[in-house]
């Protein structure tokens, strides 16, 4: 079971963007596959995705990252033992050197390091989710699947980047499958009804223009009642507010609406929001620097509602560690590609749950076809799993791939 060979190339991404696909080969014969996904609206303090720049693929060609896993990284990983998944990290991590992967890019060092634990988990005959959950993983998450779509992700008047279904009332992740996908088609017929455009975005939502955010969530609430749910008890709402794309000198600018927040607004506006529709999580309410302004909006909502930072600690341990000493967030979005390692992931979900943070483990805006983020929700017992739409392929591949892992398929 040791590393024979590893090798890179370029593919596509759900946005036509290039993205780097990593083949870990084992002198066993058994061969892993995993692709680096990408991000839209990024956090600062993420892997840095390396590019070429140039004029191929307008500057956004990954062919350095691909000759960095071909060359040097094959050649420092060649001969380890794929099970020695935390050996192979730490030797990507010392072997880029710098912080934040910006050498050899935290697209080559993800794709590498889940190939390695996809190999591996064939050399031993295991499912995914199970090679890395052991005995005590194998949970299924509970959805968030994005059925409105704006910021970043769309090319609407919508500054709230995503409008997400929980099930809260599922019995079982087929259900959840059900219930949200009933809804996302309720959701499209009382679109049509009004005249408004049914055109997605980026993750498979829908992306109509739209007066406010309060129209978004009476949409919602009108298409949750018409699928037959009890908004709130068996179908809740959570918003990605994304608002680090808004965060502007010490204040907020809403770039569609062109409205000004101090923070003290936005908490507000928040707390309203949750008071009046069946809001069980808020994303990145608040800036990616704003640890203070988290901690607040927690100690003010965070009994009834999930205050999730994304950007904020972007699955990064040490930026986890500090938002849990000043009590900022009660969870975490997991992105694997935001760190660049499985190990430091894992590493993020113990930190996480020590401090009794909620999982929610997530795609990216710029998707492949890849369900490997659904073995990992799985294996490390994620409370949700977030991954766009009940719609569009490099989506459903996550929930179909969930409805797999629970029927033991
Ligand atoms: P991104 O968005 O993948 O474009 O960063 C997803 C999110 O913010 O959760
Ligand atoms: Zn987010």
């Amino acid at each position: 079971m040791r590393i024979k060979s590893i090798a890179a190339r370029q593919i596509l991404d759900s946005r036509g963007q290039p993205t780097l696909e990593a083949r870990v080969t084992l002198t066993c014969g058994a061969e892993g596959v995993a692709s680096a996904p990408s991000g839209a609206s990024t956090g600062a303090h993420e892997a840095h995705e390396l590019r070429d720049g140039g004029s191929a693929y307008g500057g956004r060609s990954v062919e350095r990252a691909v000759a960095g896993v071909n060359g040097e990284i094959c050649a420092a990983l060649t001969g380890l033992d794929v099970r020695d998944q935390r050996g192979i990290d730490a030797a990507l991590i010392a072997l880029d050197g710098t912080p934040n992967k910006s050498r050899l890019g935290g697209n080559a060092l993800i794709a590498v390091s889940l190939a390695c634990a996809v190999a591996a988990s064939k050399a031993v005959g295991m499912p995914l989710w199970r090679y890395i959950g052991g005995v005590s993983g194998g949970r299924c998450p509970c959805p968030m699947m994005n059925v409105l779509n704006g910021g970043a992700h769309a090319a609407n008047n919508v500054d709230i980047q995503e409008f997400m279904l929980v099930p809260v009332g599922a019995a079982s992740f087929a259900d959840a499958v059900r219930m949200c996908a009933e809804t996302y088609q309720a959701l499209k017929s009382v679109l049509r009804e009004r005249g408004l455009s049914i055109a997605l975005g980026d993750e498979g939502g829908f992306a109509p223009d739209l007066r406010s955010d309060e129209e978004a969530l009476e949409l919602l609430m009108l298409a949750i009642g018409r699928a037959g749910c009890i908004p709130g008890k068996g179908m809740a709402i959570a918003l990605d507010v994304a608002a680090s794309e808004w965060a502007d000198a010490g204040e907020y600018h809403l770039p569609k609406r062109g409205e000004r927040r101090s923070r003290k607004e936005m908490i507000e506006y928040f707390s309203r929001l949750t008071q009046n529709y069946p809001i069980v999580s808020l994303e990145d309410p608040l800036g990616e620097e704003d640890f203070a302004g988290f901690a607040e909006i927690t100690r003010q909502l965070g009994d009834s509602v999930m205050i999730v930072g994304d950007d904020l600690f972007t699955t990064n341990p040490a930026r986890l560690r500090k938002g849990i000493d000043a009590c900022a967030a009660n969870a975490i979005l997991l992105k694997p590609n935001q760190i660049g390692t499985l190990s430091e992931t894992i590493d993020a979900v113990r930190i996480a749950r020590g401090a009794g943070y909620r999982l929610i483990m997530s795609h990216r805006s710029g998707e492949t076809e890849s369900s490997i983020i659904a073995d990992l929700a799985c294996a490390v017992n994620a409370d949700f799993l977030k991954a766009g739409a009940p719609a569009r392929s490099e989506r459903t591949a996550k929930y179909n791939r969930v409805l797999a892992i629970e029927l033991d398929w």
